[in-house]
């Protein structure tokens, strides 16, 4: 079964009288231990289809599927939590709390669950990106490189069944950007969880299973 799946998903947008037809009727299934990239053209469409897959957005036309379950018409409060138990995001900037420490960060998205601790699973995913040594510096206090491991760390706190990344080595050299593809690899492996990431790096074909090319709203 797909973690994510879209059939024929059109997504519009209405910019005064003018509709921006941006995505053209595009399938898209990415399934568990897979990792995908999907390049193409400034203004092509990756964005509006990572935020089709994140649950972020809904399309104008056709589907969306979740685990199997159709979650087309699902409300925004539902939606709300099936991203927050299924879905983990890694951003281009790292998206992290300057006045919190590594390891607080992890927890951040467990923070309003009552009852929930996450504290050890937070530390045990800093480990495994090899950051036990650094739980308690501060984004300010670590390398571009290790501040996106902090980022991936924090992106699983829930076991996620889909990792998105939107260009999450766009700040980074190659070296760095080698090791965060070297964890995804990792990851995926061992948590079994889908990668879908847009990038314009290059070197991602060389680790990825698929390459998705979308050109003006539609998968080549
Ligand atoms: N919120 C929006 N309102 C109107 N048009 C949008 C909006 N978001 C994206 N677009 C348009 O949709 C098309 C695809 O945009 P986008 O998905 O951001 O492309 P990419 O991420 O590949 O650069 C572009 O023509 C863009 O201008
Ligand atoms: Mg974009």
């Amino acid at each position: 079964m797909s973690a994510i799946e879209l059939h024929n998903a059109v997504k519009e947008y209405q910019n005064g009288d003018e509709v921006i037809r941006a995505l053209k009727g595009v399938d898209f299934s990415a399934g568990p231990g897979e990792m995908l990239v999907i390049i193409g053209p400034s203004g092509s469409g990756k964005s509006t289809l990572l935020n089709l897959i994140g649950l972020l957005d809904k399309p104008t036309e056709g589907t969306v599927s979740l685990n199997g379950d159709d979650v087309t018409g699902w409300s925004e409060g539902k939606l709300t939590k099936a991203r927050k138990s299924s879905i983990g995001f890694v951003f281009q900037d790292f998206h992290l709390l300057p006045m919190l420490t590594a390891v607080e960060n992890v927890e951040l998205p467990t923070m309003w669950d009552p009852g929930v601790d996450r504290h050890d699973r937070a530390v045990d995913l800093l480990k495994r990106v090899g950051l036990g040594d650094r739980l308690d510096h501060t984004p300010d206090q670590l390398s571009g490189g290790q501040r996106q491991r902090v980022a991936i760390a924090r992106s699983l706190i829930n076991e996620p069944d889909i990792l998105l990344a939107d260009e999450p080595t766009g700040n980074l050299d190659q070296d760095t950007a080698r090791d965060i593809l070297d964890e995804f690899t990792r990851i995926k492996d061992d948590e079994d969880v889908a990668i879908v990431a847009v990038t314009h790096d290059q070197i991602f074909t060389e680790y990825t299973d698929r390459t998705i090319e979308i050109v003006d709203g539609v998968i080549q």
